[in-house]
């Protein structure tokens, strides 16, 4: 069951976008070398509730942390932990953020210090990605349209495209209808309406598109160890445009010229 939302709900997801935009740009500021996942995961979660909302990860389906963070051959919803980050890691950090009873969903992933020019390809491949789904991702088109510009773009690359996960509706729960597959048919799926607020999310790895979940039943890695990628928007499409409601601009006020 799809819910169309009324501009009054978009507006409030839109509101819920900024927060957790600003939350990862607060992040970004502890993307280096030395830092622990689990410190990062505090910040976001003080910083989420000085501003008033909720950690929506945080409990979700027994999901233990605010933040799910991807490090290297992480795929998905990775634990926070005493790692401290290396020197030529990458590290998707995604997280929710509910405010005023609606959520808003983003992800982003950080070089931290030099990492090696193929690892870089492969994060630019996988935002350039995002960006084209969001293109392909219009009033009238369909969802399949968006994955199959994703699957398209990467694969031609190379890349594996991970199939186990999906983009996603958002709106009062974290997760609605529509699916959003990253890969797929053009011309097929449900037809893209106003109202619709949709997660866009490639997961893409640098190797094969295999991954192994763990026994916790959330904590996804590639199978062949190889590192991948994962950058989210949250868009929403009214008056017969997509907007795009989340923003990776205080993630660039923040890394500067290190900005992906
Ligand atoms: N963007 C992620 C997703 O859509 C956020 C997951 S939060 C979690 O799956 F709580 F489910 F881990
Ligand atoms: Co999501």
């Amino acid at each position: 069951m799809i819910y169309l939302k009324t501009p009054e709900e978009i507006s409030k997801t839109a509101d819920a976008c900024r927060l957790v935009s600003q939350t990862l740009g607060e992040v970004a500021k502890w993307m280096t070398p030395g830092v622990t996942t689990n410190k990062l995961d505090s910040i976001a979660r003080e910083f989420i509730r000085d501003n008033g909302g909720q950690p929506a990860c945080l409990g979700y389906g027994g999901f233990p942390a605010t933040l799910c963070i991807e490090v290297n051959e992480t795929v998905v919803h990775g634990f926070p932990s005493n790692y401290a980050l290396r020197e030529g890691d990458i590290v998707g950090i995604d997280t929710v953020v509910e405010l005023d009873g609606f959520n808003g969903d983003m992800c982003y992933t950080f070089p931290i210090g030099e990492i090696a020019p193929e690892v870089m390809a492969l994060c630019q491949t996988t935002k350039e990605s995002l960006y084209r789904g969001i293109s392909a991702c219009r009033e009238g088109k369909r969802i399949g349209d968006i994955s199959n510009a994703v699957q398209t773009y990467c694969e031609s690359r190379g890349y594996g495209v991970v199939r186990e996960m999906c983009g996603h509706g958002i709106g009062r729960k974290m997760h609605e209808d529509p699916e959003i597959p990253n890969y797929g048919r053009r011309g097929t799926g449900p037809v893209i309406k106003n109202g619709m607020c949709l997660c866009i999310e490639p997961m893409i790895n640098m190797g094969s598109k295999n991954i192994v979940i763990s026994e916790d039943g959330w904590q996804c890695r590639t199978k062949d160890r190889k590192p991948s990628a994962h950058y989210e928007h949250t868009v929403a499409i009214h008056g017969g445009k997509t907007e795009i409601l989340t923003t990776f601009d205080y993630i660039q006020e923040v890394l500067g010229d290190r900005f992906i």
